[in-house]
């Protein structure tokens, strides 16, 4: 068994006899201490994602540190200490609330709400019809229009969700994949209605349709077909919309689905490896569009993993983009993200300890470079949020930058020994990840063959475990229960009659068109879909003629098929 002074390994390298007789002493001490035995402390000596830890970190625990080729500076590659030389000292990170419920009147009342509040970005939540290709009026939507996320059925929808908001001014996520392109055609169309360019546009759509498969589930084709038309968007970004962020590679839904930070360290980056791959295959040149590719990750509870996550990810990112792909613009080397404080740490029981939670992973996120930041409401766990809560869920964010002066000094924790070693643990993790893929021969196959999901699935077992055996504490779940809490948050409720009146809205819609127009498009659309053509003209003039998304995901459908899973044991 190896002793404390081992694993503390507080002796660096030519330590000197004072120094070695301090650590001692201390080991000494450490030695006769008493151990917790309350709850939690069964896991005291690993990170949530069960990375081994130390009671205490030392010089030899970065002694194999490069400053100049592992640390760098911010600004500089590897990117580790942040992509920017002065971070937020320059630029707070984006306040960017996902947000979106009801129909797009109710939603565009939320936005302006949250603009006023000081919001600096959109974040547009799509309701599961949207989201999986159905229209308001589908039999598939009974009971689920408005319900998480906005009704969006056609262009009209699209122009009244965005009304009195300046789209060339903003910047606007758009958190779809399986119909993201339909999205985006939506979005571009409804901003040349208004005058704005599509080259003006500036923005994100998620799009990333490998972790669907991975983890959220929210797909509608097969694989390849699917990635074909988000090479088809990257193509058609990079030629027509220069500030258009072309695909949001996400991270977040893998580890919500349960993995360890390393999986979704590695699974993200290998599924943006895989795009980048494609693109490449397309013809274009990785300094094209790399530049425009951005990702999104998810700011967990275990504060320092959290941190060394972001660090490690920018490190490998840079190398790879440098080394593998041969990008040779810095901007191509930089890895920029999103996050979103973990839905999967927030409690049903005693709600309120969520905001509680939230600050601490938003300050993870931010302590980790993070460029957009969403936080998560308290009330998420329960209900899409009301106002009030999103409100305390901003003003959580504007606490932290502007009260707690995290802001003040560019990547602080950097040189700590214990997030030093710890970001280089995981990203020793990460690239073992990189090589189980490779032996699948890339990503979309590993994927085709369930690894990832397997990987994901085994370590959401063993997280879960750790809470239902007591290891790990949950405040208010196995700890510090009230079993006869009385919940009355006031939750945001969705009516019936918000279905009713978006299923006549559509039917309304098709009823107010040149429907011979619409049957023209649709058909040009099947025809690009079946050949070598990108897809994204053609999905222009099918919204143009107020094609509905359900209509539009029928007619590729009838190209590609719907995609079943292979269950996996
Ligand atoms: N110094 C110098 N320049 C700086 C700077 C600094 N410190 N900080 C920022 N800048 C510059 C940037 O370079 C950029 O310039 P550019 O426009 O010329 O490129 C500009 O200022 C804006 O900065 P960012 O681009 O970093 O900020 P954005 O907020 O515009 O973009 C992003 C951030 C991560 C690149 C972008 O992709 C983004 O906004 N992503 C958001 C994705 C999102 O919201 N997803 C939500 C998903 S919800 C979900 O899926 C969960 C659900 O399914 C449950």
């Amino acid at each position: 068994m190896a002793t404390l002074i081992d694993r503390a390994s507080g002796l660096g390298p030519g330590a000197s006899p004072e120094y070695r007789e301090l650590i001692e002493r201390w080991e000494r001490k450490a030695e006769a201490a008493p151990v917790r035995r309350d709850k939690g402390s069964g896991a005291a000596d690993r990170t949530i994602s069960d990375v081994p830890l130390k009671p205490l970190y030392g010089p030899a625990d970065v002694a194999q540190l490069d400053l100049t080729r592992d640390l760098g500076a911010p600004g500089e590659f590897p990117y580790t200490r942040g992509i920017h030389p002065t971070m937020y000292r320059s630029r707070l990170w984006t306040m960017r609330q996902f947000a979106g419920f009801g129909n797009a009147k109710q939603t565009n009342e939320r936005y302006h709400f949250l603009l006023s509040q000081g919001q600096m970005g959109l974040s547009v939540a799509f309701d599961m019809p949207t989201l999986m290709g159905y229209d308001s009026d589908s039999p598939k939507a009974l009971g689920e229009v408005g319900k998480c996320g906005v009704a969006i059925d056609s262009i009209r929808d699209m122009e009244t969700l965005f009304d009195g908001i300046d789209l060339g001014a903003i910047t606007t996520s758009m958190t779809i994949n399986g119909p993201a392109a339909i999205a985006l055609a939506q979005y571009i169309v409804t901003a040349e209605n208004k005058g704005i360019p599509r080259a003006a546009l500036g923005g994100t759509i998620q799009a990333d349709i490998l972790k669907e498969y991975i983890a959220q589930k929210e797909w509608i084709f097969p694989p390849r077909p699917h990635v074909r038309i988000i090479i088809d968007m990257m193509e058609f970004c990079t030629r027509e919309m220069p500030k258009w962020n072309t695909i949001s590679v996400s991270g977040y839904h893998i580890r919500e689905a349960g993995s360890t930070a390393a999986q979704e360290l590695a699974f993200t980056l290998a599924d943006g490896f895989a795009y980048v791959e494609g693109a490449i295959a397309r013809g274009l040149d990785v300094d094209a569009f790399a530049p425009r590719l951005s990702f999104f990750f998810n700011s967990h509870s275990d504060f320092f993993e959290e941190i060394a996550k972001f660090r490690a990810a920018r490190r490998i990112y840079a190398r790879r983009m440098r080394d593998v792909y041969g990008a040779k613009d810095p901007r191509s080397w930089q890895l920029r993200f999103h996050t979103q404080t973990a839905g999967c740490s927030a409690t049903a029981q005693q709600p309120e300890n969520n905001i509680v939670r939230v600050a601490y992973e938003a300050m993870a996120a931010v302590l980790g470079g993070t460029q957009s930041l969403h936080t998560n409401s308290m009330d998420e766990v329960l209900a899409l949020p009301t106002e009030k809560s999103v409100e305390i869920a901003l003003r959580t964010q504007q606490v932290l930058a502007y009260e707690t002066n995290v802001t003040n000094v560019v990547d602080p924790l950097g040189g700590s020994y214990y997030v030093e070693a710890l970001t280089a643990e995981i990203e020793r993790q990460a690239l073992d990840y990189f090589d189980r893929i490779a032996e699948f021969g890339g990503m979309i196959e590993a994927v085709e063959a369930g690894y990832p999901q397997r990987e994901i699935a085994d370590a959401s077992y063993r997280y879960q475990r750790s809470i239902e055996s007591g290891d790990r504490v949950i405040v208010g779940v196995n700890a510090f229960e009230k079993p006869d809490e009385v919940q009355s948050p006031d939750l945001l409720k969705i009516g019936v009659e918000i279905e009713r009146g978006q299923a006549r809205a559509v039917q309304d819609v098709r009823a107010g068109r040149d429907g011979s127009a619409v049957e023209a498009s649709l058909a040009a659309l099947k025809r690009a879909c079946a050949g070598d053509a990108n897809v994204m003209p053609a999905l222009i003039e099918c919204v143009r003629n107020v094609a509905t998304e359900g209509e539009i995901v029928d007619a590729m459908v009838e190209v590609y098929g719907r995609y079943v899973e292979q269950t996996q044991f």
